[in-house]
């Protein structure tokens, strides 16, 4: 039986939360990080070695300027609140995706909290902001061909996950069946599991079931 070791999560259906309730979607992107915050304090006490959140696509730049201001006013409250947290708890920020696009105050909290946290050697939680998988590659590739014949191994080592242990598990909330640019390259073996849950309802109770699930589902990689 494998124990899953690495997760990632595309944290979809806030903004239908928020319409079933008459709400504006910051509301659902708000809920949305309180859930973050006990998914991540689950995926240590679960002993997960990674947890990969998909927070701000590289398509996301389309969404109502209003939103996203709410998005990135969301992310920096969060690494104020929580940083003491993860610093306590062993865990290691690590961030996917080009995030110095952000603003400058956000991409200041944003180090801060990477170089707190890298010598923590328990969970590492990385977050996906302005991420795109092809884009990912596209820089990897790039970088991988400025250092000799190019190999799947070579690009590996250049994707922004790299070090990271192999993804395992691909869970999407709130009924879409679709990746949407996400870790297209890690998740070559990776378990799918969709789920009708609307990200905001998502518990620590949601994620070990998903765990259990995962430990159940027999894994070829490919072979017999
Ligand atoms: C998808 O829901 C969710 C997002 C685009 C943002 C996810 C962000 C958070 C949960 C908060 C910030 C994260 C951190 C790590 C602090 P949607 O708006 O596309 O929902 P919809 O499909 O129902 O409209």
């Amino acid at each position: 039986m494998t124990k899953a070791k690495h997760v990632a999560i595309i944290m979809d259906g806030n903004g239908r939360w928020a319409k079933k309730r008459h709400l504006p979607r910051a509301m659902g992107h708000k809920k949305g990080v309180e859930a973050v915050r006990k998914v991540v304090r689950a995926a240590k006490d679960l002993g997960l070695e990674a947890l990969t959140l998909y927070a701000f696509s590289t398509e996301n730049w389309r969404r109502s300027e209003e939103e996203i201001g709410a998005l990135m006013g969301l992310m920096k409250a969060f690494i104020i609140a929580d940083l003491d947290e993860f610093a306590a708890n062993n865990v290691r920020l690590r961030i996917i995706g080009d995030y110095k696009a952000f603003p400058a105050d956000l991409v200041k909290l944003i180090e801060g909290a990477l170089e707190r946290t890298a010598g923590n050697v328990g969970t590492t939680l990385a977050v996906a902001l302005n991420y795109g998988s092809q884009d990912e590659i596209a820089r990897a590739a790039t970088k991988a061909a400025g250092k000799g014949p190019i190999t799947p191994e070579t690009i590996a080592a250049e994707l922004d996950t790299a070090g990271m242990p192999p993804l395992d598990l691909l869970i999407r909330t709130s009924g879409e069946v679709r990746l949407s640019n996400f870790l297209l390259w890690q998740a070559a073996y990776a378990e799918m599991l969709f789920v009708d849950t609307l990200w905001p309802d998502f518990t620590p109770e949601h994620l070990a079931q998903a765990l259990e699930q995962f430990v159940d589902r027999e894994r070829r990689y490919g072979g017999r």
